[in-house]
């Protein structure tokens, strides 16, 4: 079905209340559910839902108090539900074996020991994860600090989450999913809807962005060609401002950048473009629009300086991972790490605990992009291709674009939990066709 582009006003998801806070953690509850919404205007499209809203709710968190999440399986399916980009225990990790059973709950218990950052949840059931997320299974986890908070960013209102997505919707509105299927997926949405439009204040405001698509990369840029101030990026704030022209992010990445409106006339347009395809750019061209309005006050800052990264220890041992895939067309359906498909019974590598290690990771694919997430920690980028990364992709990162022949060396310290974490492409399709595979820490 047709959508006009900049007709549908942007929703913001909801934040979920605890219900129930003691002097050290915050009690939530979640129910997955199988819902009917409006997404496509004029049709009800049938999703899969945290606590029924498309996408979930957005967990607010607090470094250093304990989120205890109840998650209730309403579904007639196994879930798992993932906080991607935090440090968690394996029991609380969401893998792909530890599933809930249709009917039944599991707590995960977050000690959210790790700077603010913009984290999220998503399904993670073996097999089923693509198809979950894909339906609607994931959600905002933001994580905030009080150091974050003395900065003066934008925030309340002013501080907006962004959560981008694409989708195949058939001419009945029904969401189509079809493994690997990246040319169809051509309805860009935001935070739910499609195309939507967004009425701005002529001041600062903050975006908290993630790309939960399942295979699409985005490219975007502001249509009159002025800059973004980034301020961070997967795994917390970055050292310093860093003006962009463009927001690369591949599917799992997470951008949290401020942009001033103060400087356009009262009613300017200003849309936010993708310049990446497949598909035609007059659909997944496009993303939302920005209607300005009046200059309002602002004392919001965006300060110099904005956090200082931790030391990078010396590296005591080196390994390389290669990314592969069955070329499209040549009739094979699986993805590799290193050769080899996903086995649940096998540890790829084992880690011994306290190692600082540098990851050269290459996308050995001739046509198609990956990229490489690691659960439990965050990880530096110390170079693409022998060149230094720009600022953006110089902070706290989980997850690591890859375009074909492209290798990049990741450095990462295993301090903390130890166990059985998996690694692999979040270009979550690719996962479940196989790139994936698992790391020990003993
Ligand atoms: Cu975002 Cu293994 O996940
Ligand atoms: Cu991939």
């Amino acid at each position: 079905p047709a959508v006009t582009p900049f007709t549908v006003p942007l929703p913001v998801p909801k934040v979920l209340r605890p219900y129930r806070r003691t002097r050290s953690a915050d009690h939530y509850a979640v129910a997955m559910s199988r819902t009917s919404l409006e997404i496509l205007p004029g049709r009800r499209t049938e999703v899969l839902t945290y606590n029924g809203s498309f996408p979930g709710p957005t967990i607010r968190a607090r470094s250093g108090r304990t989120a205890v999440v109840r998650q209730i399986n309403l579904l007639d399916m196994p879930t798992s539900v993932h906080l991607h980009g935090a440090n968690n225990p394996v029991e609380s990790d969401g893998g792909m074996m530890d599933t809930i059973a249709p009917g039944r709950s599991k707590t995960y218990v977050y000690a959210n020991r790790q700077p603010g950052a913009t984290l999220w949840t998503h399904d993670h059931a073996h097999h089923m994860e693509s198809e979950h997320v894909y339906r609607g299974l994931s959600g905002l986890y933001l994580l905030g600090d009080e150091q974050e908070d003395a900065l003066g960013l934008p925030s309340g209102r002013y501080e907006v989450p962004l959560v981008l997505r694409d989708a195949h919707f058939d001419a009945s509105g029904r969401m189509v999913y079809t493994m690997d299927d990246a040319e169809n997926r051509t309805t860009i949405l935001v935070n739910g809807r499609p195309w939507p439009y967004m009425k701005v204040e002529g001041r600062k405001y903050r975006f908290r962005m993630l790309n939960s698509s399942n295979l699409r990369i985005f490219i975007l840029a502001l249509s009159d060609g002025s800059q973004v101030t980034q301020i961070g990026a997967d795994g917390g704030l970055l050292p310093a401002p860093a003006p962009t022209p463009v927001l690369v992010l591949s599917p799992g990445e997470r951008a949290d950048f401020v942009i001033d409106f103060s400087k356009y006339a009262p009613g300017t347009q200003l849309e936010l473009s993708n310049m990446l395809g497949p598909g035609p750019a007059d659909l997944v061209g496009r993303i939302m629009r920005f209607d300005v309005g009046d200059r309002t006050p602002d004392d919001s800052r965006v300060p110099d300086v904005l956090t200082t990264l931790p030391a990078l220890p010396n590296p005591t041992v080196e390994r390389t991972f290669e990314l592969q895939m069955d070329e499209p067309g040549s009739g094979g359906h699986q993805a590799y790490i290193n050769g080899r498909t996903f086995d649940a019974n096998r540890i790829d590598t084992e880690i011994k605990w306290g190692t600082t290690e540098v990851w050269t990771v290459t996308n050995a694919s001739v046509t198609v992009p990956h990229n490489f997430h690691t659960h439990l920690v965050q990880f530096r980028i110390l170079e693409r291709d022998g060149q230094p990364v720009y600022p953006a992709e110089a902070g706290l990162k989980d997850t690591v674009l890859l375009f074909p022949g492209q290798t990049v060396k990741l450095q990462m310290t295993f301090d903390t939990h130890r166990g059985v974490y998996p690694y692999h492409c979040h270009m979550i399709d690719h996962s479940a066709m196989g790139m994936m595979a698992q790391m020990k820490i003993v």
